[in-house]
């Protein structure tokens, strides 16, 4: 499967095939991603609370993604590589968040960032994009943000606050964003931005209209136990199918039923056996 760039990403918007894009947090899942047809993989701040337990996404440092996107980017071939910057690491000055933005590419082996936030964003992101790095926007309900915003929400659930989401969008379009993930409005709100921009949107929790689609993995693969949102549809139930297996492995441990013969490895002579009886 050819690379997937920039151009790859405008040339399935312009003929409307939808981008799907996921989340990965380490080797195995990005591999998953890419063997699966995924056209970007993004490494969120997610990761904090799926993959770290972190109890939100605003402890997570920037030398700590570093780690999970070099993984990610060792089991990526195809899909193009985005990093979210996380909390409290571009909202200080353009320069602080180009400083990070930069870290991503340079020691993360990252092709792009996401950052979060609407039109105040907008001077930020013209920063990073002149310099050359793709970025991706992210507007809706911002999780860095879930306490100003009252929790995890739905935006844009009125006329005034869909037109505030279609202005920021249209703001960091301008800025020089690549695509704009929409997270947790209505269907028709995201229909109203999708229709609107000339750059891709890529929903989560907000309908079909979009230009793409993301999810994030551990999610979707059932594999984290707490709270899921409502738009995240279970592909798999992995958390009861490794805990299923992991339970099967102790009981076959303590009953002396694994290892058998054909996991362990034969002497070389039949008669050193007897040797050490
Ligand atoms: O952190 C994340 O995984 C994200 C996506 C869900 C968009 O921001
Ligand atoms: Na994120």
């Amino acid at each position: 499967r050819p690379k997937v760039t920039l151009n790859t990403i405008r040339s399935l918007y312009r003929q409307n095939i939808p981008i799907a894009s996921l989340t990965a947090h380490d080797f195995p899942s990005a591999i998953v991603a890419d063997r699966a047809g995924v056209d970007l993989t993004l490494v969120g701040d997610s990761l904090a609370m799926v993959a770290l337990g972190y109890e939100n996404t605003n402890q997570i440092t920037v030398d700590e993604m570093l780690s999970h996107c070099r993984a990610v980017a060792r089991g990526s071939k195809a899909p193009f590589l985005v990093a979210d910057l996380p909390f409290g690491t571009y909202e200080v000055s353009a320069e602080q968040a180009l400083e990070s933005s930069i870290r991503f590419i340079r020691e993360g082996n990252m092709e792009g960032v996401k950052l979060e936030g609407g039109i105040e964003m907008a001077d930020t992101i013209k920063k990073i994009t002149t310099a050359g790095i793709p970025v991706m926007g992210h507007i809706g309900l911002t999780p860095q943000r879930s306490v100003s915003l009252g929790g995890f929400r739905v935006q844009g659930k009125t006329t005034i606050g869909a037109k505030k989401l279609l202005q920021s969008a249209q703001a960091l379009q301008d800025a020089g964003c690549f695509a704009i993930v929409v997270e947790a409005v209505p269907p028709p709100v995201a229909k109203f931005i999708t229709q609107a921009l000339t750059i891709p949107t890529v929903g989560i929790g907000a309908g079909s209209v979009c230009s793409g689609q993301v999810l994030v993995q551990l999610d979707m693969l059932g594999s984290f136990d707490r709270f899921s949102p409502k738009f995240v549809k279970k592909y798999a139930n992995g958390f009861e199918t490794n805990s299923a297996a992991v339970k099967q492995y102790v009981h076959e441990v303590k009953h002396g039923l694994f290892p058998t013969e054909e996991h362990t490895y034969p002497m070389r002579n039949e008669d050193d056996i007897k040797k050490l009886e």
